[in-house]
């Protein structure tokens, strides 16, 4: 299907299975030979759920493993306002060499609370794995160590990417119609 409705919204095809397997692959050869001493992936939930369980099955970095977290925003006390806290990571991650994984980087306001979050632990190293980045969106200063593609500033669903928690399960990734 090259069009698809979504909530009376219209989407276009943009990237195909078979193109994202192709992006995927090509990211975890550039990982596997980086020479990252027994790596620490970190999937940021809920979005890279797909893109972390097919990217690990092409690692061949021994000893690697994967945890999960999700960033929740709450309201701080008196002047803090929204305050962000991972949930599911513990001291494990200390000294660790980290390998964010990302399904997409747009203004990377979550990227660098992910990032500030981690260094408070003191890990050893944090990289960053996104499939997706929109390189016109974004606002900050921060490398990104491995993009799989850099895309327009279109909005896009599919691969584990949602509009309003629908459209996780497309198996391709489209983009909103203009
Ligand atoms: P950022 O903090 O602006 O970089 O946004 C990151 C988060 O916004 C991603 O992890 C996604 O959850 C969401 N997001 C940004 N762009 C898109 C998009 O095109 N489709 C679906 N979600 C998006
Ligand atoms: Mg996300």
């Amino acid at each position: 299907m090259s069009t698809i409705n979504i909530k009376n919204k219209e989407f276009e095809l943009f990237i195909s299975n078979n193109d994202i397997s192709s992006i995927v692959k090509s990211i975890a050869q550039d990982i596997n030979t980086t020479g990252v001493k027994d790596p620490l992936f970190v999937a940021v939930l809920n979005g890279s759920f797909v893109f972390a369980a097919d990217i690990m099955r092409e690692i061949t970095i021994p000893n690697a493993k994967i945890s999960f977290i999700k960033l929740s925003s709450y309201s701080g006390t008196k002047t803090t306002g929204q305050v962000n806290k991972l949930i599911g990571v513990n001291t494990e991650v200390k000294n660790r060499n980290i390998i964010i994984l990302e399904d997409i980087i747009d203004t990377g306001i979550t990227l660098e609370k992910i990032i500030a979050l981690f260094e408070k632990k003191n890990v050893a190293d944090i990289k960053i794995a996104t499939l997706l980045f929109k390189p016109e969106a974004y606002t900050k200063d921060i490398p990104i160590d491995f993009i799989g593609r850099s895309i327009t500033n279109d909005f896009v669903v599919g691969y584990g990417l949602d509009y309003d928690e629908i459209g996780r399960n497309l198996p391709h990734i489209y983009k909103l119609k203009n």
